[in-house]
């Protein structure tokens, strides 16, 4: 009982002092990464493919940028990139290996940090494995400008739980009705925390603008009836084979046909994302501001 006790207010103590931590990087004097998370309500609308691609974009204008697959469950950025993977997240949770330490080159310039597979649940860590994960976590935001986060789909506590770690979050959806609730799920879900997040909304696999305007207003408007939230729209990117081209070559598309229509999507994606940076006095949040851009 009095070891059980013990247990408790150690786990307590180090999770306070992982806050104090998290909170000293994000208002400390340290250069530290901007935040940006990828996810979906419904799975397979392009989450992946968004993230790499957005990632070697922003790093093609310069900006040095990890890519983290998050997914616990389903892992597989290393199967869409052309990588070889020795070490992933679960041996960061096993303890073999440092966050820093399994950070490996990606395509186009980017870094990589390659998911587990079989983990489905955050809850299925012990307190240890997901606060030394945690703490991994924390250092390595000096290690960027920027980390974007492919999560899995869904709403389960491992998704929400990067997303709302995440200084924006960018929710993909397809045009399908499916995809669309699922989305607002996601959105209600992330609504539910006690901190206010930044949602962007992005429609992929769209035939035309007017298509991805109407799914972002039908989005924009229930948000802001039923769950009192803004939704920013973050655009979209056109369906287009040369996409799937590029998956079966496992190349991003960006690489692989660099004057496709997708392709100048992701392009145009992650240069609004730096010119709304740019126009940030020294010291804002990137991903955090960048919503007035989006707005
Ligand atoms: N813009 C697009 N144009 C054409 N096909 C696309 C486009 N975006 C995605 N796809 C297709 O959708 C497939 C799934 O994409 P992706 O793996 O990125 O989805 P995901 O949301 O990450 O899936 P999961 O939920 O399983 O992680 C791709 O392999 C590709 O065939
Ligand atoms: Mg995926």
């Amino acid at each position: 009982m009095i070891v059980e006790q013990a247990q408790q207010i150690r786990a307590v103590d180090q999770a306070e002092k992982l806050r104090l931590m998290a909170r000293q990087v994000r208002t400390g004097a340290k250069k530290t990464a901007r935040v940006l998370a990828v996810t979906s309500g419904k799975g397979g609308v392009g989450k992946t493919n968004v993230a790499a691609n957005l990632a070697i974009c922003l790093s093609a204008a310069g900006k040095d940028v990890i890519l983290f697959d998050a997914d616990l469950g389903l892992a597989n950025l290393d199967v869409l990139l052309p990588v070889k993977i020795r070490f992933n997240l679960a041996h960061v949770i096993a303890g073999k290996r440092r966050l820093a330490e399994i950070v490996q080159p990606g395509p186009g310039g980017i870094r990589l940090v390659c998911g587990a597979s079989g983990i489905t649940q955050m809850a299925d860590l012990t307190e240890v494995q997901r606060q030394r994960l945690a703490q991994e976590m924390t250092q390595l935001e000096y290690k960027a400008d920027v980390i974007v986060i492919d999560t899995g789909a869904g709403i389960s506590r491992n998704v929400l739980g990067f997303c709302q770690s995440a200084d924006h979050t960018l929710v993909v959806t397809t045009t399908e009705p499916t995809s669309i609730t699922d989305a607002y799920a996601v959105i209600k879900a992330l609504n539910q925390g006690t901190e206010r997040l930044k949602i962007s909304l992005l429609t992929n696999m769209v035939e035309n603008r007017d298509q991805a305007q109407k799914v972002y207003q039908r989005l924009a408007f229930a948000g802001e009836r039923f769950l009192n939230c803004a939704i920013y729209d973050a655009g979209y990117v056109l369906r287009d084979n040369h996409l799937s081209q590029a998956v079966h070559q496992r190349k991003p598309v960006v690489l692989a046909f660099p004057r496709c229509p997708a392709s100048y999507c992701f392009v145009a994606l992650a240069q609004k994302l730096i010119r709304a940076g740019k126009k940030e006095p020294a010291g804002a949040g990137f991903f955090r501001k960048v919503i007035n851009w989006f707005f």
